[in-house]
């Protein structure tokens, strides 16, 4: 494994807290990264004990000698990104930090930061020459990655500044623009089913899919992000990235080859093609009342759409969505609707559709529903399933999103990197969904959303899973 250090802006922040040093904790306790060295980045003056400390609880199979290892290994630098002289400091750190480990000058940036900064952080890191644009065959020996977290931007205009800023001072070659969606093993699975098994191609087109749901229902609300969350709401949360990534991935065309940049001009076409149709907004009944929330807040904490998507294949087979948060269950899955089978059995008619569903949360696994027949019995029909469980299978080998990031990022695999032009397209749909206008409904906590849903059902003859 190559040697690095590991930059990352937004230590004292709550995504390093939960997922990234958690992730770099249990790379190192595995011994599957060992010859590097953390320099943490921050606004707040603290020391590295006490950052790394806040994460413990987040840590599975925490060992106390394993911690304060990892801990020996990492710096903090308290610095303003607005300002270019603290960016000589986080030089000295990584400098002193390369010397000190004897490592060869590979430098993985992290950015786990507003968007807003991102253009910032890379002009600055590259101003002070801590980071290098490299050429597209890059022959240095030594690489430079930058890594960018969603959301990347707050619309298409602001995603397409950041795109054009910072690709001034890095090569897209370099650029990971993160969704930790993509690189869920469930999530990498759907092409690996769906073209590797020849009984699936066949019948993954409008002749027989009837429609498709992505559900993605949260039972945890705002979890201390208040302040980020009512800037973005669910929407540009969780629709813009990942589920957008989960319909290009069902919808996409057979892609040259099942790796990098084929399946990315596969699913960028789907996004070019998909067009909101219909949909509705909630939010929480109390979300005003939530700390930092203004009293006016339109803020949404729930999102049902429907796509369609233009062209031969899809054409006639709506895609719907639902996300929202404060939920009564924890759900994340992608429900394919088979259209009828031609009706022979006159008692039983019409018999139920086939479900193909591909289970993200709670478990992860593939299942199909079927009819079969009740025994002893000449016409009655029961449901039964096929299950095939991933995460119990493969559970003890399974490593988090977050491990699985970072190790293709170090080892420069960039299948799951969202490319430009995908995060631009992305963000015209999210565009176009706003300028729809349309309505926003309340709910409460713990339900299963606004009462709106099932006029929604009904008005699409739709069986929400
Ligand atoms: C994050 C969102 O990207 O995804 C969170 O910011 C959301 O609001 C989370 O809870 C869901 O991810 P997962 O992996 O828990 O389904």
């Amino acid at each position: 494994m190559t040697d690095f250090v590991l930059i990352l802006f937004g230590i004292t922040g709550d995504l390093a807290k939960r997922k990234i040093i958690p992730a770099i904790y249990t790379l190192f306790a595995k011994n599957k990264i060992n010859n590097f060295a953390v320099v943490g980045v921050g606004l707040e003056q603290a020391n590295i004990r006490e950052i790394f400390n806040r994460a413990k609880e987040f840590i599975l199979d925490f060992d106390e000698e394993i911690f304060d290892k990892l801990i020996e290994k990492s710096d903090y630098v308290a610095a303003d990104l607005n300002k270019l002289s603290d960016f000589e400091n986080i030089k000295k750190s990584v400098l002193m930090q390369e010397n000190k480990y004897n490592l060869t000058g590979n430098r993985l940036f992290y950015c786990s930061i507003a968007a807003e900064l991102y253009g910032m952080v890379t002009q600055n890191c590259s101003q002070v020459k801590l980071l290098d644009k490299e050429k597209p065959n890059n022959l240095n020996n030594f690489w430079h990655r930058i890594v960018y977290e969603k959301p990347f931007g707050q619309d298409y205009e602001t995603a397409k500044l950041i795109n054009n800023l910072i690709l001034k001072y890095v090569d897209e070659s370099q650029i990971f623009r993160i969704d930790h969606y993509i690189a869920k093993e469930i999530v990498e699975a759907i092409s690996f089913v769906r073209f590797t098994n020849r009984i699936f191609e066949p019948l993954w087109n409008n002749y027989h899919i009837d429609s498709v749901q992505i559900i993605l229902d949260e039972e945890v609300c705002l979890e201390g992000r208040n302040l980020y969350y009512d800037k973005y709401g669910a929407l540009k949360d969780v629709v813009q990235n990942h589920i957008l990534q989960l319909i290009s991935l069902v919808a996409m065309e057979p892609p040259q080859q099942l790796s990098g940049d084929y399946i990315r001009d596969s699913k960028v076409q789907v996004l070019r093609k998909l067009v909101p149709t219909d949909g509705f907004f909630g939010q929480y009944i109390g979300y005003k009342d939530e700390s930092g929330i203004k009293s006016n807040s339109t803020t949404d904490t729930f999102v049902v759409m429907r796509f369609i998507i233009d062209d031969s294949r899809w054409s006639g087979v709506p895609f719907y969505i639902k996300t929202g948060k404060c939920l009564d269950r924890k759900t994340t899955k992608i429900c394919i609707r088979f259209k009828h089978a031609y009706c022979l059995l006159s008692k039983s008619c019409p018999t139920e559709p086939n479900y193909l569903i591909i289970s993200i949360f709670p478990e992860e696994g593939i299942s199909i529903e079927l009819n079969v027949k009740k025994p002893n019995s000449r016409s009655e029909i029961i449901r039964t399933k096929i299950d095939y469980c991933y995460s119990c299978i493969f559970e003890p080998e399974t490593p988090q999103a977050y491990e699985s990031i970072l190790l293709d990022i170090i080892s420069g695999e960039r299948s799951i990197s969202v490319r430009q032009d995908e995060i631009e397209y992305s963000w015209q749909i999210i565009d176009k969904i706003i300028s729809m206008n349309l309505p926003m409904y309340q709910y409460k906590k713990g339900t299963s959303g606004p009462k709106e849903l099932e006029t929604f059902a009904n008005k699409y003859n739709l069986e929400w899973k």
